[in-house]
């Protein structure tokens, strides 16, 4: 059974992940974009927009969980362990602004007061930083974020049991008491291929989404999306809630 550490993280190509995923936008992604857009803002009505500190897990070479946190947000930090998505990030903040192939997921989220007031690609540059680190280095909760996303990262990144709860744990330890949340899921994968490489996954259903989030949330939707991306998987299971009060780590 392959672990987290097995992986060949080293060699994972984000173009080539891009490309297979979000080059060309999935009706799913867009809306998965819709529905933690209007979660954030139900969840932000009355607060002051740009104050919050947010962080999104396993970034990977995917940067519309940030986006949709982006108005809230005075910075938002995408943590991400395998140097190439590093190195891709670096490149969407750095001067010059994001590819064009974000332009389709902001698309969608400037029909919502908030984000339409935002500049996107200037904000994006100012208040994004990225942490090279690693998701299970947050679980002793020493470090906490006011609103947070982690999309196909729990299921996506090891075959294991342990290492998905684990990996769900981390993030919610990575949350202050109250705050919102949104994370995605692959239903039922088997393993995904970018490039030349296999990347394990733990197989799950939308049972074991809301058991493994429960214990950490006050409030909890979930929407169970029958869209297909590729074979090996059955759609995609997106979580939306709010942290409960933050019970001190074991
Ligand atoms: C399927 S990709 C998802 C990427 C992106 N969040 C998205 O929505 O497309 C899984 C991501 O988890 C990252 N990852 C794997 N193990 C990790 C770990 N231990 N800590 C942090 N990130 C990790 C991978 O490098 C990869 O970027």
């Amino acid at each position: 059974m392959d672990r987290n550490a097995d992986a060949p993280w080293s060699k994972f190509d984000p173009e080539v992940y891009v490309d297979n995923n979000y080059r060309t936008p999935l009706e799913v992604d867009l809306l998965i974009v819709r529905l933690m857009r209007d979660w954030f803002s139900r969840c932000f009505t009355g607060a002051t927009p740009g104050t919050a500190r947010g962080i999104d897990v396993g970034a990977g070479a995917n940067l519309y969980p940030a986006l949709s946190m982006l108005p809230w947000c005075e910075k938002v930090l995408l943590l991400e362990y395998a140097r190439p998505n590093v190195e891709y990030l670096e490149r969407q903040v750095a001067s010059g602004g994001y590819d064009t192939a974000w332009d389709a997921f902001w698309n969608e989220l400037r029909h919502a007061p908030a984000y339409a007031a935002a500049e996107p690609r200037s904000r994006f540059g100012e208040i994004v930083r990225v942490e090279r680190g690693n998701l299970f280095d947050l679980e002793n909760g020493s470090r906490r974020w006011d609103l947070g996303t982690m999309f196909f990262v729990a299921d996506s990144m090891s075959e294991c049991p342990d290492e998905f709860h684990r990996g769900v744990r981390c993030f919610m330890n990575a949350l202050g008491e109250g705050a919102p949340f949104a994370t995605a899921f692959m239903k039922e994968s088997v393993g995904y291929r970018v490039g030349d490489h296999d990347y394990p996954a733990y197989r799950v259903n939308e049972d074991q989404v809301r058991e493994s989030l429960e214990p950490f949330t006050g409030e909890l939707e979930i929407h169970d999306l029958h869209h297909m991306v590729r074979p090996g998987h059955e759609g995609m299971i997106l979580a939306l809630g709010r942290r409960n009060a933050v019970v001190a780590a074991p």
